[in-house]
């Protein structure tokens, strides 16, 4: 089944309790991480997210968009995510970063920006739990959705696919109520979606909304 994941990116940020809690019913919260290297913008770290482990029931999927996740990612394990996103892009050596991710019980994801192909990770794909694919360039929410990326999402469902794994397509970007059918189409089966849920009137709503046309 579809599963609809808000991003906190697009939440008020001083109300970060409140704001997990006004999505109840989602899969996942969404947890971009920044650290203005990587984007040239700068979020939250470790300690947001411990607390927000505490505030909320919803698990929380933290995606990474910082340099040397090997490095850091471990500690968002510690810090309570459920799943961890790396970006292959700024990841030493990933296949012993998804394998750490994994041995202390998070799910273990890979990120792509848009220029990044997933056929040189293809034998990646089994030490994987999720494959990310931004339809934006990473760093900002409410940016306009990238079609051009349609055809990559087919090709990694595809790989996923061929090689009978169960390796969830994650779409991350101008997800709202006019993309998220074409990228269900090209096989993502988890949306992310910001500005779409938390700029909406009922947040909740929003959420119940999605999903249905994802599965439609
Ligand atoms: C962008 C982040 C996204 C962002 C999506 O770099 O990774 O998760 O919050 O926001 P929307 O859905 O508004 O594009
Ligand atoms: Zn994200």
């Amino acid at each position: 089944m579809a599963q609809i994941n808000p991003s906190i990116l697009s939440a008020d940020f001083a109300r970060l309790a409140d704001e997990a809690r006004a999505v109840e019913g989602a899969d996942w919260l969404h947890v971009d991480v920044m650290d203005n290297h990587f984007v040239p913008n700068l979020t939250l770290g470790v300690p947001i997210v411990e607390s927000l482990r505490k505030a909320t029931g919803i698990p929380l999927d933290c995606h990474l968009m910082i340099e040397d996740p090997d490095r850091w990612a471990p500690q968002y394990v510690e810090a309570g995510a459920g799943s961890v996103t790396f970006h292959v892009e700024a990841a030493a050596a990933p296949v012993r970063l998804a394998r750490e991710i994994r041995a202390k019980g998070a799910r273990a994801s890979m990120a792509l920006k848009p220029a990044t192909p997933i056929e040189p990770y293809e034998d990646l794909l089994s030490e994987l739990d999720m494959v990310l694919i931004m339809t934006v360039e990473p760093g900002f929410g409410g940016q306009a959705f990238l079609d051009i990326m349609l055809p990559k999402i087919r090709r990694t469902r595809d790989l996923v696919a061929r090689h009978g794994l169960d390796v969830w397509v994650q779409v991350d970007g101008g997800v709202s109520a006019s993309t998220v059918e074409r990228c269900a189409e090209a096989g993502a089966d988890v949306f992310v979606a910001g500005s779409a849920v938390y700029g909406a009137e009922d947040p909740a709503a929003a959420v119940r909304g999605l999903r249905e046309q994802a599965a439609a």
